[in-house]
């Protein structure tokens, strides 16, 4: 039996936050989709259920079969998880009198429970769910209660098999953490050995035995994942490793060269291509953002395939592919929404993309990306660099691109991000850019009247992208970073700050 704990998801919102507490805990977890349970079951230790946007009694309610879990492998069943088990073995699910979201409190705790070790009487718990366990299992017995919950957590006698009603994955049930360590280490016997330097030192290996003398190409961006890919990868084959860099002319400034110059001095193979005159080329005289976009993809892998043909004999292709890029996920709807992988047809792709695939980061969570960054010695700044889109400049001039509108938002963008680091103030927005707006005003310089072009600054906190809120920067550096922009940047006489969030507004303007 290995380290690993099973997830096992029935479409909740919480489910990838199960598994990152889990991690938080140096201990390694998978999230399969409920019908998707796996065959070999002797890989866990433990196993967690999710919850559910579903009712345990609506008829297409997720209910698979746990004959080779239960009373086999310790179990955790978290809301609708405890639901399931109380509605299949014996008990009762029933709607609740009242809707039971939030904070609550735990009370009448079983002391002497290993799942309840250090856990507080009257500790702070977090509810969501609309539906209860009115009558527990038969075999059942109640470890606590809250004032509107009374079989708020139970566990079936003579098993390792718990239930809770409450969530201990989100950060408002304050000892949710020390919970899934009672259950995952106390009671599991998992080991925590899952550190950013344990994995580096068997991904390094495992590349080892896999790759063993055969060339790899791999595609750098200057983001966080396709460099740490590319450190792990090196270290393991050296230079058997190709990294090809790509200048799509879209890039902030002077990064071309800084990045290059960085990759180079870690001692990566790295190839710098400046395919920028290309780029602008085919994007002359474009303006909708889908198809600008399209049309970048194009080229990168026209550009890509040229350049890896160069290196003669290579099998595979290294991807900085993260874990939340292949969980597969259950969709509200129902049935597991498999991940779309567009296998198109696979003789009119190009060369490099018929390379067997090395995907060294696809269990990680982005967090765990840096820190196994971190642990392999790439500098902070590389690391805590903020998310920059594929398609870079492109998506933030407005309408079409000239070389000239790329030079006017570098300078401009590279005041605000440089003001940003030199305030303090980088580290605490997610992503901060400029975007150079298709709109002329009329200013005055001197005596002089102007007619020149409006950029908006974009600063926002997120977590992953998907929501964001504006930054409220202090007014003294959006004044600073103001003047200076007008005064330093020809071509630009006025500056606003984008003050929408995501929703109903998104991060980038096209
Ligand atoms: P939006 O604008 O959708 O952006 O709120 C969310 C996040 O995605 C990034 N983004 C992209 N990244 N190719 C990328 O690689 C794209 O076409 C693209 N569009 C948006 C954006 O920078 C933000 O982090």
């Amino acid at each position: 039996m290995q380290n690993n704990v099973l997830i096992l998801d029935f479409g909740s919102q919480y489910t990838q936050l199960i598994a990152r507490r889990v991690r938080e805990l140096n201990i390694f977890c998978e999230i399969k989709p409920y019908n998707r349970l796996p065959e070999d079951l002797s890989e866990y230790k433990a196993v967690i259920l999710s919850g559910s946007p579903y009712s345990v009694r609506a008829e297409d309610a997720p209910h698979p079969d746990l004959e080779d879990i239960k009373g086999k492998i310790p179990l955790l069943a978290i809301c609708y998880g405890a639901q399931y088990l109380a509605h299949f073995y014996g008990g009762n699910v029933a709607p609740s009198n009242t809707r039971e979201y939030g904070r609550a409190r735990l009370s009448s705790i079983k002391g002497d429970e290993p799942f309840f070790y250090e856990i507080r009487e009257s500790s702070q718990v977090w509810m969501s769910h609309s539906d209860t366990i009115k009558q527990l299992p038969e075999k059942a017995v109640l470890l606590a209660s809250t004032t509107d919950v009374k079989n708020a957590a139970y566990k079936l006698e003579g098993e390792t098999t718990y239930g809770i009603q409450f969530h201990p994955e989100v950060y408002h049930t304050k000892q949710g953490k020390q919970l899934l360590e009672n259950f995952l280490v106390h009671i599991a016997g998992l080991k925590q050995t899952w550190t950013p330097d344990a994995f580096a030192d068997t991904t390094i290996a495992e590349i080892k035995k896999t790759i063993g003398k055969e060339k790899v190409i791999l595609g750098l961006s200057g983001g966080v994942d396709s460099t740490v890919a590319a450190v792990l990868l090196h270290k393991a084959i050296g230079d058997h490793l190709h990294c090809i860099f790509v200048n799509n002319g879209l890039l902030r400034k002077n990064e071309f060269q800084e990045v290059l110059d960085q990759y180079q001095h870690m001692g990566l193979n790295v190839k710098g291509v400046d395919a920028s005159a290309r780029f602008l080329d085919g994007l002359a005289g474009e303006e909708d953002p889908e198809k600008k976009r399209k049309t970048i993809g194009r080229i990168f892998i026209e550009v890509f395939d040229d350049e890896a043909h160069q290196v003669e004999d290579a099998k595979w292709l290294a991807q900085g592919t993260i874990y939340p890029d292949v969980i597969e996920s259950v969709s509200a709807t129902g049935g597991p929404s498999a991940t779309i992988k567009s296998h198109h047809n696979v003789g009119g792709l190009p060369d490099f993309m018929k390379l067997k695939v090395i995907e060294p980061l696809k269990m990680l969570f982005k967090d765990e990306v840096r820190r196994v960054g971190a642990s392999l010695g790439i500098e902070e700044e590389r690391l805590g660099r903020h998310p920059f889109p594929g398609p870079g400049l492109a998506i933030r001039i407005l309408g079409d691109i000239t070389e000239e509108k790329v030079k006017i938002l570098q300078e401009v963008d590279a005041i605000f991000i440089d003001g940003l680091k030199e305030w303090g103030l980088y580290d605490q927005v997610w992503q901060a850019g400029a975007m150079l707006l298709p709109v002329n005003s009329v200013g005055v310089m001197g005596d002089e009247r102007t007619y020149e072009k409006c950029v908006a600054l974009r600063a926002v906190e997120s977590t992953d992208g998907m929501t964001a809120d504006w930054v409220n920067l202090p007014y003294e550096f959006l004044q600073k970073t103001s003047n200076e922009i007008i005064n330093k940047v020809p071509g630009v006489n006025r500056v606003v700050y984008d003050i929408s969030s995501k929703p109903p507004a998104t991060i980038e303007w096209e």
